[in-house]
């Protein structure tokens, strides 16, 4: 089935199976391997991204349900190639190791950034419950978002 599906602010196409996730979609259609497959369950929130504003994971959306909508992937954060404040934050904290788990991590840093420019460490923890990582300890991954939201405060 045919669906048209607007991306990081621009509208594409694509010609998808009945039960073809979003995730897929974005990886394999639309040709944007940002979002990461780890579990493909709803489980690690490695396939993060935003479906009309709101948080989802990718893997547990069907790609037709995404038809008419908007979607913003971690590609849609640094449109012209110039890291986000929240990734450079992430390289800075030493927030960064295998990095299968950092754009889904990003994307919710960003929305969570989006409600509440400066959140305490529980509601960092919180917010990125869903986000499992299997090498930092998460310490610096809070100390990355607090960092991010210190710049993007100061510079608001
Ligand atoms: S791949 Fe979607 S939650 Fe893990
Ligand atoms: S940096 Fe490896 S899973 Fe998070």
């Amino acid at each position: 089935m045919k669906i048209a599906v607007t991306i990081n602010g621009e509208r594409r196409e694509a010609d998808v199976w009945a039960g073809e996730s979003l995730l897929n979609a974005l990886r394999d259609d639309f040709g944007l391997p940002g979002s990461k497959n780890a579990c493909e369950q709803g489980e690690c929130g490695s396939c993060s991204v935003l479906l009309d504003g709101e948080l989802v994971c990718a893997c547990l959306v069907l790609a037709a349900q995404a038809a008419d909508r908007k979607v913003v992937t971690v590609e849609g954060l640094a449109p012209t190639g110039e890291l986000h404040e929240i990734q450079r934050a992430f390289i800075d904290a030493g927030a960064v190791q295998c990095g299968f788990c950092t754009p889904g991590l990003i994307v919710a840093s960003h929305d969570l950034l989006a409600r509440d420019a400066r959140p305490s460490e529980a509601e960092i923890r919180e917010a990125l419950a869903g986000n499992l990582c299997r090498c930092t300890g998460y310490a610096k991954i809070v100390d990355a978002v607090n960092l991010a939201a210190e710049r993007l405060d100061g510079s608001a």
